[in-house]
């Protein structure tokens, strides 16, 4: 029984060392000066893993507009019916949705497919509601958003996924 007792208190003493040493290792590898505001701000990055996930579903129109039907039901309330960052929930959240017409063509389709299967903060996760080819269809709508943007000269494909990749269906 005390036996029991000191162990635990070894060990939440244990953690609380682990902890400092933790937030100390954080504090001084940061380059902005640590401050935690800061790091809260910056811009949202997926973990190395999820660039690598390759694109299985080709962004095709069916694609694309399959993507586009489910951000109309489920992403424009935040984002936005042009996925400009301003749609009619915008205003009563504390962090603005982001702008994904902006950010199209700016991240890897793992990048995005990540971001949209964990969230963060007021974004959902959607990964439980979601399949991963509903979610992988609406990476290719965010990245067909950037094509038909107004900047006409642009006009290359980007060739997202691989070329030796088939169907999912
Ligand atoms: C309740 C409001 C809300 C809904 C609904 C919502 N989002 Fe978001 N979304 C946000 C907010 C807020 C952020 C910014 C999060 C941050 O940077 O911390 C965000 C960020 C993102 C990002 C990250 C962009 C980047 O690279 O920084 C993507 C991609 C995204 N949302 C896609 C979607 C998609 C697709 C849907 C629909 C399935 C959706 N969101 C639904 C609020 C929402």
């Amino acid at each position: 029984m005390n036996h029991n007792r000191i162990r635990l208190v070894k060990t939440a003493f244990l953690t609380m060392i682990l902890f400092g040493l933790g937030g100390l290792a954080y504090a001084s590898g940061s380059h902005e000066g640590g401050h935690n505001k800061k790091a809260a701000m910056s811009h949202w990055s997926s973990p190395p893993e999820a660039l690598k996930q390759v694109n299985p579903v080709a962004a095709d129109s069916v694609s694309i507009s399959s993507g586009e039907k489910i951000y109309a039901q489920l992403c424009a309330g935040c984002h936005g019916k042009s996925a400009d960052g301003n749609g009619p929930a915008a205003a009563s959240l504390s962090r603005k949705p982001t702008n994904l017409r902006a950010m199209s063509g700016g991240h890897a389709d793992g990048d995005f497919a990540w971001k949209i299967s964990n969230g963060r903060g007021d974004m959902p996760a959607w990964e439980e509601e979601l399949d991963r080819t509903e979610i992988w269809h609406l990476v290719n709508y965010i990245q067909s958003l950037s094509s038909h943007g107004g900047t006409s000269h642009m006009h290359q494909n980007k060739g997202h996924g691989s070329k030796s990749d088939s169907h999912q269906d």
